[in-house]
């Protein structure tokens, strides 16, 4: 079958300022299938923003490549929509301004933005907020307003970089139930990525696990729970233990490289 989204060899370094280079992606390649949500996880600082920047177009890879559909895509390009890891709602817009900003960008008429906005609005149960501002929203209906806003221009495929940290708890647990909802309405391809082993094994079809930097997959779970699941259940325990124990072994390594050799410079 032909993959939605293919991931080739990416391999990406920073500048680290120091007229050396931080290598971030250590030639990733995976594949996505149509309607799967597929997590990404793996320490902080291990590149999982940049693989997200490089899959959406925004950032350009050293080497490699992003296949839509059996298609090379090129940086630039806009098969794929994003929920950032910040807050970035444009203050001074209301939340319909905010939802309808992909669309103005792209020369739809107001009445066909209307009619868009006020659809995905009510899928993501943002009706009756129209016209707040993001300061007279709450964080979760601020990541609602996100995800209208990512998915309101129909994208082939939406990543999500780490869309439920700085919430509590229960608003968390909610928005994962609700963006599972939005995804089985909307049928989208996701790549999500987390920091969070419970949100990813409550959540994904499949999940990656990333290395510390320069980031390589050092395993893959396919998560075989029918959904809805239940997070305490003793399936989805099992998972959660196996995970957070190849977790604590990368992040062993990682401190114990890191007082060896802090940077990689050339
Ligand atoms: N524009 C940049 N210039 C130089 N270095 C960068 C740049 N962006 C990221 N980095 C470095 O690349 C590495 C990976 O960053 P990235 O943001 O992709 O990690 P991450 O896995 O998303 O981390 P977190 O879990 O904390 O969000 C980090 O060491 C970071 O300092
Ligand atoms: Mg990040």
């Amino acid at each position: 079958m032909l993959s939605k989204l293919s991931v080739r060899n990416l391999v990406k370094a920073y500048p680290n300022g120091n007229s050396g280079i931080t290598q971030v992606l250590d030639s990733i390649s995976f594949d996505v299938s149509e309607g799967e949500l597929l997590s990404v996880l793996g320490p902080s600082g291990c590149g999982k923003t940049t693989l997200l920047k490089i899959i959406a177009g925004l950032l350009e890879p050293d080497d490699g490549q992003i296949i839509v559909e059996g298609q090379q895509v090129e940086t630039g390009h806009n098969r794929v929509g994003y929920i950032f890891q910040q807050e970035s709602l444009f203050p001074w817009r209301t939340v319909r301004q905010n939802v309808e900003f992909g669309l103005e960008v792209k020369g739809v008429s107001p009445e066909e933005r209307r009619r868009r906005s006020d659809d995905i609005i009510k899928i993501v149960g943002m009706e009756g907020f129209e016209n707040h501002f993001p300061h007279e929203i709450s964080g979760g209906q601020a990541r609602k307003t996100e995800m209208a806003r990512s998915l309101v221009v129909s994208p082939d495929i939406l990543v999500a970089d780490e869309a439920f940290s700085n919430l509590d708890a229960q608003t968390r647990n909610y928005l994962q139930e609700e963006f599972l909802r939005i995804q089985g309405l909307t049928g989208s391809t996701i790549v999500f990525v987390s920091h969070n082993v419970d949100e990813a094994v409550f959540m994904s079809d499949r999940i990656l696990m990333l290395s510390n930097r320069p980031a390589r997959i050092i395993a893959e779970y396919k998560i075989d729970i029918p959904k809805p699941r239940v997070r305490t259940s003793q399936e989805c325990l099992a998972y959660r233990s196996k995970i957070l124990d190849i977790l604590r072994v990368e992040q062993q390594k990682a401190m114990s490289e890191s007082k060896l050799k802090p940077t990689v410079s050339t």
